[in-house]
């Protein structure tokens, strides 16, 4: 049986997403292999549980997120599919054996090559519908513009998107109604508020940063998104791992795609210890914090096996105390002026089912 899951609206549009997304760079095999069976069923699981958005990318796995994906929804109606532009994939017979390449292991035997150009965006949403082997797909986000990704080469970058097209072929595609709403896939603030000076966003998938562990956006990011009514998809609500392991098992803590630095282990030991005082699961906490700002539509973590699901949904259902999130707040461990969730009181008693009020299912 499908459980129905609350959903949310993608800014103005008429998307409305699950709270709880599918994260598919876990199917391209990032940081380890997932087999064609267990991605199956894994995606498979995520249905029959009610989650209604997924999100995938040309770059992940150099293809084999966007056609597991696309294999697991065809004949599915009603899920959201985003995914990305910005990269190309080129063949590259040079590929050999099962090296793991950008963090991906046994990727397809492609390059990527950006491309923010007016011709780029156009060929990028042909060729992943080819590749999905889907007829549509509701959401593209310009995938890695910025800074963080193009150092000094942003400039040029961005110019292929606001002179060069990227951004006019995104407006033609969401006027035509080929595509219903449009935003940029990043992992920084900066490019977000530069973007929004040249166009409108539906929605910007921001990843890490806006998590129990990082709120800066309040500050300038989040405001804007209000004022324009775009809405935040929140990608790596783990902050890509540190945020469900907590710091206490052994081996390697991951952070931002890397070893996670003693200031960040630090700062999680503060979080463990509050959720150890109110037996509130850390990654709980992690996963239901963005959700109470209403900006935020859904948040989407990385899912690799079909056991992450089943964990996901009980993470997402789990009862947290108002005195959990009160005292995260009075302790300094957020942003003084982040939201956090509703009293109990004040919330339906039947969200699962309904969903919730204010928010069209
Ligand atoms: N630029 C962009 O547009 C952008 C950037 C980043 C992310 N995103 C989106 O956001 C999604 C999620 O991001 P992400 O996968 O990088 O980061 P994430 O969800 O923050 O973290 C994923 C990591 O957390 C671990 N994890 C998840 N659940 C766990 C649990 N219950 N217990 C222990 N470990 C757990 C996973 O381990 P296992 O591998 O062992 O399951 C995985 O290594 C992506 O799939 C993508 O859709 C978009």
């Amino acid at each position: 049986m499908t459980l129905l899951l609350p959903k949310r609206p993608i800014g103005n549009t008429a998307l409305r997403v699950t709270e709880l997304g599918f994260g598919a760079a876990s199917l391209g095999n990032l940081y380890h292999s997932v087999s064609d069976s267990d991605a199956r069923d894994t995606a498979n699981a995520a249905i029959e549980a009610g989650i209604a958005y997924f999100d995938t990318a040309p770059y992940y796995g150099f293809g084999l997120s966007e056609r597991r994906v696309g294999d697991a929804l065809r004949g599915h109606d009603g899920i959201v599919l985003s995914t990305k532009v910005g990269r190309l994939l080129k063949a590259d017979s040079s590929v050999q054996g099962d090296a793991e390449r950008h963090g991906f292991r046994s990727p397809m035997p492609f390059k990527p090559e950006y491309d923010y150009s007016f011709e780029g965006v156009i060929s990028s949403w042909e060729t992943s519908k080819q590749r999905l082997g889907l007829a549509r797909i509701d959401i593209l986000y310009v995938h890695d513009i910025g800074r963080l990704t193009h150092g000094v080469r942003h400039d040029l970058t961005f110019h292929q998107l606001t002179e060069g097209g990227g951004f006019r072929a995104l407006e033609q595609l969401r006027g035509s109604g080929a595509i219903q709403a449009f935003g940029l896939g990043v992992n920084e603030t900066a490019i977000c508020l530069e973007a929004m000076k040249h166009v409108r966003l539906d929605v910007i998938l921001l990843a890490g940063r806006y998590t129990l562990l990082e709120q800066s956006a309040l500050d300038d990011l989040l405001p804007a998104c209000v004022h324009s009514g775009t809405s935040i998809v929140v990608g790596g609500p783990y902050n890509s791992g540190i945020l469900a392991t907590g710091t206490r098992q052994g081996g390697a803590l991951h952070y931002d795609y890397g070893i996670a630095p003693q200031t960040v282990i630090d700062r999680v030991r503060r979080l463990e210890s509050l959720c150890e005082r109110h037996s509130v699961p850390l990654a709980a906490a992690a996963l239901q914090f963005p959700l109470a700002h209403p900006q935020v539509a859904s948040v989407i973590p990385g899912l690799g096996n079909p056991l992450r699901v089943e964990n996901a949904l009980t993470l997402y259902k789990t009862s947290i105390s108002d005195t959990f999130w009160r005292d995260l707040k009075n302790e300094g461990l957020i942003h003084a002026s982040a939201p956090i969730p509703a009293p109990a009181a004040d919330r339906s008693s039947e969200r699962y089912e309904t969903g919730i009020k204010g928010h069209p299912t």
